[in-house]
């Protein structure tokens, strides 16, 4: 999703980067130490079996080594590119036994179904049971998440947010006789992803994990080194004898939406990648004007401009928003320097126009900066309504700089502010900052303007913004997701909270300009409440229903030694409790709450027309965030189903591994009664419990624009092995993997 060594990025035009020579030295002579102390103890941990797979390892490594691949060829002979083959996965790495770490303590985050899958399929018809809707049909279901394809849990540090990223669909295939779906997974083919599988050496991620960088007890020193290892094979890979140069670092493996004929895989650290639908091939870099493979399209510079510093300003938010009604792609990016955020705006301007409200003046804004940051921060989402724009500038900070305050690089400091930045949509230098008590966000579910006329203007005016997000009161999600220990909260004033993550409710107020209040801040419910989504055409307005996931068996925060698993289902609405928020006086600003009952108590209550409902998986199945489509001509707003991967962990064997069989389902659900499940789909094989997915219609699908050339698996000049550079290229690699 992020990292902060994304300022390794080079741009096409650069030269590879000259280091002091006597920095390098010192660096590389100390990398060197530690890697051979590394390989040394890794050794000598294992003699008989994990050292024959070693040398099985390399030797097979060795065999590739004369038939390096990968290029990007023209569409027009499609039988020439190619994806990684299906069902053969990519090169991994050498060691794949486990570690000692993951005998004694398996990495929650990458075990059981959050296990990586190595096996990619073309679309491949799936066995159903019950009705598809035939809204889904010629659709496409389409779910993000990291999939790390050189890091088996070896011991090493890892995160959830790690990871290549892996896009897997159900395609509803229109039929002669109805609908056929379709099942497809396909890596999203970086630059990281590429340079890793078709590399020789490499054994461990090319990226620092983002657990090294959250962890508190991660040294100076090692990060450092970590990070010149990074720079190295940056370098490496634009140099003569690499297979794939490495241009940008992003991994693409956080969300996935679609604008203006454009499917874009998402992730903070680079700008969208797109794909196509519905057979999720890797076309290439989106810049805010056009991909890289696309046929026609604007020229000239996009995100990040042509600045030294443009390759940072083009690392793009994972959650873009698209209006529905202008079909503008509203953004931002988040950056190390000043002044750390910029803001872009694209218009829609691909026929046929998905617009309802077509700009009079379409108008685009690039890098537009965000005044008023004073620091780097950790900022995942914001909130987009149908004229304003909130920034949230939460004191969660992802900064290099911190290491020299001997903090770690992602820090979070509970005794500083949080502070929401609002602005109307196309002017941000008329931000206002409203500032309340620290919290971490990380995913708006919508936001929306309270507007009247003023009948001395005559103008329509915005008298309050309203926002509702998942708001956690601590950074706890971000530690143990790498599987670290939080640091022990500060002992502030005695207003703490408890760790939580709940549905929460602002309101902005915006028709004094004196001073900047928030009207309302409380919680909606007690129960734990991430990934929240709303019926997306309906979004940026107001929209009564919240659907998102939530679990009966702990927080999402404070999850050290497990991974967080969704067993629940959540629908919220959203208008009975703000207005009994707004009524109760009871219902404090911050740390109030509309209704404190826990899952079990909803489940078990006969209320009618409970304000929440709740989707229970059987026990041992878990879900993955839900995404909602409308019923065509549907009478109310969740006239409609949720979409969502389910997986059954009664296919784990007794190591807590999934066997070799497991498979996963796509669950199709009344959003009316949240009880009926209105079709299954039995795919071929498991899906792992990731991030972000998306519905693509069929009108969208039909509408992408065309394309030249899409990425694939290249292929080396043979002719060109065997000089000296490259025997030094291979040994600098090895050394270095
Ligand atoms: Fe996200």
């Amino acid at each position: 999703m992020f990292t902060s060594c994304s300022h390794l990025v080079f741009r096409d035009s650069d030269p590879p980067r000259r280091v002091h020579p006597t920095l390098a030295g010192y660096m590389l002579e100390a990398l060197r130490s530690r890697l051979r102390l590394s390989l040394d103890a890794r050794l000598a941990t294992s003699k008989s079996q994990r050292h024959g797979h070693l040398i099985n390892g390399l030797a097979k490594s060795a065999r590739r080594s004369t038939r390096p691949r990968c290029l990007r060829r023209p569409l027009s002979n499609p039988d020439v590119y190619r994806q990684p083959s299906p069902g053969s996965p990519p090169k991994m790495t050498p060691f794949p036994n486990p570690s000692k770490r993951r005998k004694s303590h398996p990495h929650p985050y990458l075990s059981g179904n959050f296990a990586p899958v190595h096996k990619t399929v073309p679309l491949t018809p799936c066995k159903y049971t019950g009705t598809i809707p035939e809204e889904l049909i010629g659709g496409e279901y389409v779910r993000n998440g990291g999939n790390p394809v050189s890091n088996e849990d070896l011991g090493r540090d890892a995160h959830w947010f790690d990871g290549d990223g892996m896009l897997s669909g159900v395609a509803f295939t229109r039929t002669v006789d109805g609908v056929q779906p379709e099942f497809v997974n396909q890596y999203v083919l970086t630059d990281v992803f590429l340079s890793t599988t078709t590399s020789k050496h490499l054994r461990t991620p090319i990226l620092p994990s983002i657990a090294t960088l959250v962890n508190p007890l991660s040294s100076l020193y090692n990060i450092i080194l970590l990070v010149f290892r990074t720079i190295f094979l940056v370098i490496l890979s634009r140099l003569p004898g690499s297979v794939q140069a490495i241009k940008k670092i992003s991994v693409a493996n956080t969300g996935i939406l679609f604008h203006d004929g454009r499917g874009l895989a998402t992730c903070e650290s680079g700008p969208p990648m797109r794909v196509s639908l519905p057979g999720l091939e890797t076309i290439g870099w989106y810049n805010g004007k056009r991909a890289e493979g696309e046929l026609g399209g604007e020229e000239g510079s996009g995100f990040g401009g042509v600045g030294l510093l443009g390759f940072m300003k083009e690392w793009t938010t994972a959650h873009p928003r698209v209006d529905p009604r202008t079909g503008e792609l509203v953004l931002f990016h988040s950056t190390f320097a000043p002044p750390y955020v910029h803001y872009s705006i694209i218009p829609a301007t691909h026929l046929p126009a998905v617009s309802t409200t077509p700009l009079d003046r379409p108008t685009r804004l690039l890098n537009a900066p965000i005044p008023g940051i004073s620091s780097a921060k950790m900022m995942h989402d914001f909130g987009v309504s149908f004229n304003h724009t909130v920034i949230m500038d939460l004191p969660l900070s992802l900064d290099p700089l911190n290491l020299v305050k001997n903090k770690a690089v992602v820090a979070y400091d509970p005794a500083s502010k949080s502070r929401f930045g609002v602005f109307p949509r196309h002017s941000p230098e008329q931000i206002r900052w409203f500032e309340t008590k620290a919290c971490c966000i990380f995913h708006t579910a919508n936001t929306w303007d309270d507007q009247v006329n003023n009948k001395d203007s005559g103008r329509v005016e915005t008298i309050n913004i309203n926002m509702l997000t998942s708001r956690l009161t601590s950074a706890s999600l971000v530690f143990s997701a790498g599987d670290v220990a939080a640091p022990q909260p500060i002992s502030l004033d005695g207003t703490e909270e408890e760790d939580q993550c709940r549905l929460y409710y602002y309101q902005f107020r915006m028709d004094d300009p004196d001073q900047n209040r928030i009207n309302y801040q409380f919680a909606l419910s007690a129960i734990p409440f991430e990934f929240p989504s709303v019926h997306e055409r309906q979004g940026m307005g107001w929209v009564k229903y919240v659907y998102g996931c939530s679990t009966s068996e702990g927080s999402f925060g404070a999850a050290l030694g497990r991974a967080v698993k969704i067993d629940c289902l959540v629908k919220f609405d959203t208008e009975t409790l703000i207005k009994r928020g707004k009524k109760d006086p009871t219902v404090q600003d911050i740390t109030g709450c509309v209704d404190t009952r826990t899952v079990q108590e909803i489940v078990d209550s006969n209320v009618e027309d409970d304000p929440i409902s709740v989707f229970r998986l059987p026990p041992g199945w878990y879900t993955q965030e839900p995404r909602f489509v409308s019923r065509r001509n549907g009478q109310n707003e969740d006239d409609g189903w949720l979409l969502t991967y389910v997986f059954d962990e009664s296919q784990l064997d007794s190591n807590g591994d999934c066997r070799p069989d497991a498979v996963s389902e796509l669950w199709i659900i009344d959003a009316r009664d949240m009880n009926t499940v209105v079709a299954r789909i039995h795919l071929t094989q498991r899906v792992t419990y990731g991030l972000h997915g998306n519905f693509f219609s069929e009108d969208q699908i039909k509408s992408q624009r065309p394309v030249e050339t899409i990425r694939g698996i290249k292929e080396m000049d043979e002719t060109k092995q065997g000089s000296l550079w490259l025997a030094v290229r291979d040994w600098i690699e090895r050394f270095l993997g």
